[in-house]
């Protein structure tokens, strides 16, 4: 970016007598990061010069000199020969004093009835909808990829833990399919956050609305809005909708960090459930046995900063009387940074969740461990009379038994069971294996593999 330092206060000059500091010019600048608004400002000014000349604020040769000097600075800033001025403060006023430079006075008109609070609002709702498009997508990449392993692993068996204790086994695709569940609420969220987004602040200028006979309907109906902001102060000062932006952001992090530390966990060979193919881990440059599971390691860092900004927004907004204040315009980086950090977080999950690799055997194994049948014993034992509470005793024995003998409940003979109780038959080893007891949790939601399948057919008939 061209660093020129204006000689006058450029926008305003003829109200000030000294122009400012270059500290204060760089204090008070964002071109430097708002200049990523660009195209949606473009189109909001389209959008609104069109309807000036439909209105007979300009005329229509006005209209057709903004539409190609806007076509030539987009082509500019594509082309990366747009020269950016820090001395023209912001996105707006460069890219409008480019147009007057291109086309004379017809671009002075361009910010008739229109004022920069309205401007950068409607700028911010364009690129935050544009972003939770591109978001939506990339969730449902990645809930493809999480189908596609469940669907592999419907009857994979592994340990389910609670207090991260083994404690009854469930199949990897039902684990796996509660992260569908997750991302799929974070879509939803998604969808119903942009509702709120989809409205045009346009119209209310600088804080009070104006007094020409503006069409806001005709310029929301253009840019894609589905309603119109109702009250103009509002319209200008609510940032609510960055907010929830990045609440919902701040969640989908929540999930993948979740979903990192038990990858991570899964990954360590004291555990060895899965593998993670070589392209999203590194080595250390000391110990040449290492293989590191950096990327969700960096994802679960990276909800850290999500958060951070979500916290940052709150703050931003909470003390600002109505209606536009300039501390709004820190709320660019922020947003800019989360749709960042979220979009290439959940492109690159899709690509690795798509190459894990299971250990089917480790897994199997160590659903074994750690008596995860035991509740099994207690069901079947009330299936046959016992009331839970005795059953629960009784089985709470056969464990006590099994530590001190070393042994698994299923590795008991079945005169070594029924000491615990008289109602022990020879089907109970049906129960007491693993893939017995997963079958047998075969209800809406149940780890069972066809209820497993089912959900994910369900699933992909909703994307
Ligand atoms: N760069 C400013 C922002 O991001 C644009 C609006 C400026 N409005 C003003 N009254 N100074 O908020």
């Amino acid at each position: 970016m061209a660093e020129q330092f204006s000689k006058k206060n450029e926008g305003w000059s003829g109200r000030f007598s000294e122009p400012v500091s270059a500290l204060v010019q760089r204090y008070t600048g964002s071109v430097g990061f708002d200049h990523r608004l660009a195209f949606c400002d473009i189109e909001g000014s389209l959008a609104h010069a069109e309807m000036l000349a439909h209105v007979g604020l300009i005329s229509k040769e006005d209209f057709r000199a903004i539409e190609q000097g806007m076509g030539q600075i987009r082509e500019e800033i594509s082309s990366n020969s747009f020269q950016w001025s820090l001395a023209l403060e912001d996105v707006h006023l460069n890219i409008e004093k480019r147009l007057t430079d291109l086309i004379g006075d017809a671009g002075k008109r361009l910010h008739t009835a229109r004022s920069r609070n309205d401007q950068v609002a409607t700028d911010m709702r364009l690129w935050v909808r544009a972003t939770i498009d591109a978001l939506t997508q990339a969730l449902a990449e990645l809930k493809s990829a999480l189908l596609n392993q469940a669907e592999q692993h419907a009857a994979t068996i592994m340990p389910g833990f609670t207090h991260l204790q083994v404690a009854q086994p469930i199949t990897f695709g039902h684990h796996l399919m509660a992260y569908v569940e997750m991302f799929s609420r974070d879509r939803e969220r998604l969808a119903d956050c942009r509702a709120r987004v989809n409205q045009l602040p346009l119209g209310a200028a600088a804080l009070a609305g104006t007094s020409y006979p503006i069409d806001r309907e005709r310029v929301a109906k253009r840019l894609g809005f589905d309603g119109l902001c109702q009250n103009s102060l509002d319209a200008v000062s609510d940032r609510d909708f960055v907010i929830e932006f990045t609440g919902c952001c701040a969640l989908i992090m929540m999930h993948i960090s979740r979903l990192s530390e038990e990858l991570i966990l899964w990954m360590t060979p004291r555990i060895g459930f899965i593998d993670l193919a070589d392209r999203f881990c590194t080595g250390s440059s000391i110990m040449p046995q290492k293989k590191n599971p950096d990327v969700p390691e960096l994802a679960r860092g990276k909800s850290g900063r999500v958060y951070g900004h979500l916290i940052g927004l709150l703050t931003l907004m909470k003390g600002q009387p109505l209606a536009y204040n300039k501390d709004n315009q820190e709320d660019k980086e922020p947003v800019f940074d989360t749709a960042d950090t979220v979009l290439d977080t959940l492109r690159v999950f899709a690509e690795m969740v798509a190459g894990i690799q299971v250990n089917q055997g480790s897994m199997r194994s160590a659903a074994f461990e750690g008596y995860s049948t035991a509740t099994d014993l207690a069901d079947y034992l009330v299936k046959r009379g016992l009331a839970f509470r005795d059953a629960h005793e009784a089985v709470a024995l056969a464990v006590k038994a099994g530590v001190q003998a070393g042994k698994d409940l299923s590795e008991f003979s079945l005169t070594e069971l029924q000491v615990f109780s008289s109602l022990i038959d020879q089907d109970v080893f049906k129960v007491l294996q693993v893939d017995g007891s997963v079958a047998a949790r075969s209800h809406a939601g149940g780890t069972a593999p066809d209820q497993v399948r089912a959900q994910i057919r369900r699933h992909r008939q909703l994307t």
